[in-house]
């Protein structure tokens, strides 16, 4: 296949993601996809994810299949997979191992990119791989600054001479991504591509206030969920997770401890109500309290003034079963992220995501108007502590 093809490749690439809405409302996303050769960081070995009959990943030389190669390349849904065991297996031929280095598939690098958004300043990306993503994201934001690390030296090695050879400029560093590159710092987008049980407090320390951070997260799910977060400059982040991602985990991470020590529920956790109606809108799932002791919990009543920001809603959870206020809030945000568990309000269990239950908007006299019953509300996006709707 002669070199002038990859451009028409990558743009049929590009037409399939943004039939998906995978550029919607991130402009100038896909002319960076475009402008980007994703060929230019694929070697000519590597195992894709798929098992031979001998449960080896299968290993696609571009010598031996050359459109398979290309067509791979451009795939917007294959990972390619680039070190198995951190390198103790040559790229030789069909292979075990665990997953150590890869070029994320492309679907997925421009979602994370688009869940990063249009961040303004410096950038640090963790996990370089051979460095695609990081040239999307010089093509795409030219920040300021562009840090990017890897810890393995050979990866990292490759991927410096790899964006070098293009033109795209970027501060290539071996090391602990975990550390994050305090001399770059503050960052107004750090972007992650392994995964963590548990998020790195220099990533936080090292956020501008109002900076992004976009990471996928391990969960005792059996999947990772992609986590965006706005930090607060001051090493406290707050938002929600966007979706579900497979990532490998990152070096340090690989050994998990019990879910609760991060601060998941257990499915015992979680519960689910199912109603007459046998389609999906019949069946609700909602975190339950984490104190089972409390069987049932509602809003009862508006409290408190709104922290001298009147008009925001307030709420109380009461514990029916022993009648001891539980949890208490006004204001903003923390009235929601405070009730992180069902609210059972006139005997009907609810979700976290959609808050239903008797609240009352605070008025600015600082008295309460009367109670409504805040049927559909929805819970502001970022409230920390929620689980998805
Ligand atoms: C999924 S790959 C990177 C994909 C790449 N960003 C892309 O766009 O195709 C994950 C990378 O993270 C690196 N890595 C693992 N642990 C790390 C750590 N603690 N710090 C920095 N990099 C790490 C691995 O060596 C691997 O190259």
């Amino acid at each position: 296949m002669s070199a002038v093809d990859f451009p028409v490749l990558r743009h049929a690439c590009a037409e399939t993601l943004s039939a998906r809405g995978a550029f919607d409302g991130a402009p100038g996303l896909r002319a960076a996809f475009e402008a980007v050769p994703r060929e230019h960081f694929v070697p000519d070995r590597v195992w894709l994810p798929e098992r031979d009959t001998s449960e080896r990943w299968r290993l696609l030389d571009r010598q031996m299949e050359p459109v398979q190669w290309v067509r791979r390349v451009y795939d917007p849904d294959t990972a390619l997979i680039t070190q198995l065991d951190d390198g103790a297996v040559g790229r030789t031929g069909p292979a075990k191992g665990e997953f150590t280095s890869s070029l994320s598939c492309p679907s997925v690098v421009v979602w994370m990119l688009r869940v990063l958004g249009q961040v303004q300043g410096a950038v640090l990306e963790i996990g370089t791989g051979y460095g695609y993503g990081t040239a999307l994201l010089r093509a795409w934001l030219t920040p300021v600054r562009l840090t990017t690390m890897d810890i393995d030296s050979s990866v990292a090695e490759q991927a410096r001479r790899l964006l070098a050879d293009g033109g795209w400029l970027a501060n290539v560093i071996t090391g602990d991504g975990e550390a994050g590159h305090e001399a770059g710092a503050p960052y107004a987008g750090i972007i992650a591509t392994g995964s963590v049980y548990r998020v790195p407090p220099a990533w936080l320390k090292q956020l501008s206030a109002g900076g992004v951070l976009v990471m996928p997260v391990a969960t005792p799910f059996g999947t990772d969920a992609l986590l965006r977060l706005v930090g607060d400059g001051q090493g406290g982040a707050a938002g929600r997770f966007v979706g579900a991602v497979a990532f490998m985990r990152l070096r340090g991470q690989r050994e998990p401890g019990p879910w609760s020590v991060y601060g998941w529920g257990r499915l015992p956790d979680y519960g689910m109500t199912l109603s007459p109606s046998p389609d999906s809108t019949g069946q609700r799932i909602w975190l339950a309290p984490g104190d089972r002791s409390i069987r049932a919990i509602r809003v009862v009543r508006s409290r408190g003034v709104a922290e001298g920001r009147p008009r925001r809603p307030c709420c109380a959870a009461h514990d029916r079963v022993r009648s001891q206020p539980v949890r208490r809030s006004s204001g903003g945000l923390r009235t929601w992220s405070s009730a992180p568990f069902a609210v059972r309000s006139r005997r009907r269990p609810i979700g976290p995501g959609r808050l239903l239950g008797r609240c009352a908007p605070v008025r600015r006299d600082g008295k309460h108007a009367p109670l409504v019953r805040a049927v559909g509300l929805r819970v502001p996006a970022g409230s920390p502590g929620l689980g998805a709707p």
